[in-house]
């Protein structure tokens, strides 16, 4: 490998320390500093990060097996190789070695081309790592561009078009227009409903979904959300239903319960014959409430209620749609602490439901 990379050679014995610098730069030519102490060792690697450790298990300060730890547990220099030089006696203690860290012990006295070789091995595996964590760190900037281009790109835009055919269709007299206006308002909810799961997706595999949890009535938010739906439900002449009492409260992410009830309700709307009816039930029990989306669909066999659940999984020969709704809902009920049940026969329509933690009443 190229001479850029550095070693710090850890060793409290003067000699020791310069034989090995000659050997790593005269024969591997590396760039080496030189430590006699632990404390010395931390200080010297935080600030010049070196690639590798070449460690003598007896420094007089700090023992070897513990600096390890100690580097390890540094988020600055974790990702250093270290390679422990222990005297003959403690050639057994590999075990230990590996638990706090080290990456191989090399036995003293040193034997100059097994250094070399183990050193070269190290200095490649470091090399690689580090070209992998870049990589990783280009890829999380890359998700992260996106998520913004489609929030500011795609989803603002598209509010703003939604919000905008509302007050036409407000205005409009003519039944033509109207009607036209009402296709593109469904159209666009459609792809606001797709830009909304697709962002949650990536939230979700990029683990950045957090919970801000808050006391909220639950009827509120279904009449928020039926009166959204509706447009779906009427193409399909579903009748929207709830039984829900008038005070009923819940603690929980209001954003997160707000999109899980948008997927389990369009799914019921969607998977239903027309003029059928779809169910919201809100029970509360002891200090919970348990929410039920009830559709007389075609209901879920046992098989395929294992994997509903899965990204991008959907029934056989399903057409339209990505697969991700369920998947999403359930993260996110999963966030609570709760999970998402399905009770339901194959031909006898289906009833998604969960529970989530009683709020306090406004
Ligand atoms: N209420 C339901 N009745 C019958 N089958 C359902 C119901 N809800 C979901 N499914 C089945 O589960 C599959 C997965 O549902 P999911 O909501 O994850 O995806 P989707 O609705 O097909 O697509 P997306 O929600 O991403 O638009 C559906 O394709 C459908 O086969
Ligand atoms: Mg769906």
């Amino acid at each position: 490998m190229d001479g850029q990379h550095l070693i710090l050679v850890a060793d409290f014995n003067p000699w020791n320390r310069y034989h090995l610098r000659n050997y790593l730069e005269n024969e591997l030519h590396y760039r080496v500093e030189e430590s006699s102490t632990g404390s010395e060792t931390l200080a010297l690697a935080l600030q010049k990060k070196p690639d590798l450790i070449l460690l003598d298990s007896g420094l007089p300060d700090i023992k070897g097996y513990e600096l390890a730890k100690q580097i390890k547990a540094n988020n600055q220099i974790r990702t250093a190789r270290i390679l422990l030089m222990v005297p003959f006696g403690e050639k057994d203690k590999r075990l230990e070695a590996l638990e706090s860290g080290v990456d191989e012990i090399i036995i003293k006295p040193i034997e100059k081309l097994e250094l070399l070789f183990r050193v070269e091995t190290f200095i490649r595996i470091k090399y690689f790592y580090d070209q992998l964590l870049m990589e990783r760190e280009k890829v999380q900037k890359m998700k992260e561009d996106f998520l913004s281009m489609i929030t500011h790109d795609l989803k603002t835009p598209l509010t703003s078009i939604i919000g905008n055919i509302q007050l036409l269709l407000l205005n409009q007299q003519n039944q033509r227009d109207k009607d036209s206006l009402k296709t593109i308002d469904l159209a666009s909810r459609n792809l606001l409903f797709l830009v909304n799961n697709l962002l949650n997706v990536m939230r979700i595999d990029s683990g950045i979904m957090p919970l801000t949890a808050e006391d909220f009535l639950v009827p509120r938010l279904i009449e928020e959300i039926f009166s959204m739906l509706q447009p779906l439900a009427q193409k399909k002449k579903i009748n929207l239903k709830f039984s829900c009492g008038k005070g009923v409260a819940v603690h929980a992410d209001l954003e997160k319960i707000r999109q899980v009830l948008i997927n389990l309700i369009s799914n019921a709307i969607k998977f239903s014959p027309e003029g059928e009816s779809v169910q919201l039930s809100i029970k509360e029990e002891e200090n919970r409430v348990i929410v039920q989306v009830i559709d007389h669909g075609p209901g879920i066999s046992e098989e395929d209620k294992k994997r509903l659940f899965q990204k991008f999984s959907q029934k056989k020969g399903e057409k339209g749609g990505t697969g991700l709704g369920l998947y999403i809902a359930q993260k996110m009920i999963e966030l609570h602490g709760s999970e998402i049940k399905i009770d339901s026969e194959q031909g006898r329509g289906a009833t998604f439901w969960f529970s989530l933690s009683k709020g306090e009443k406004k």
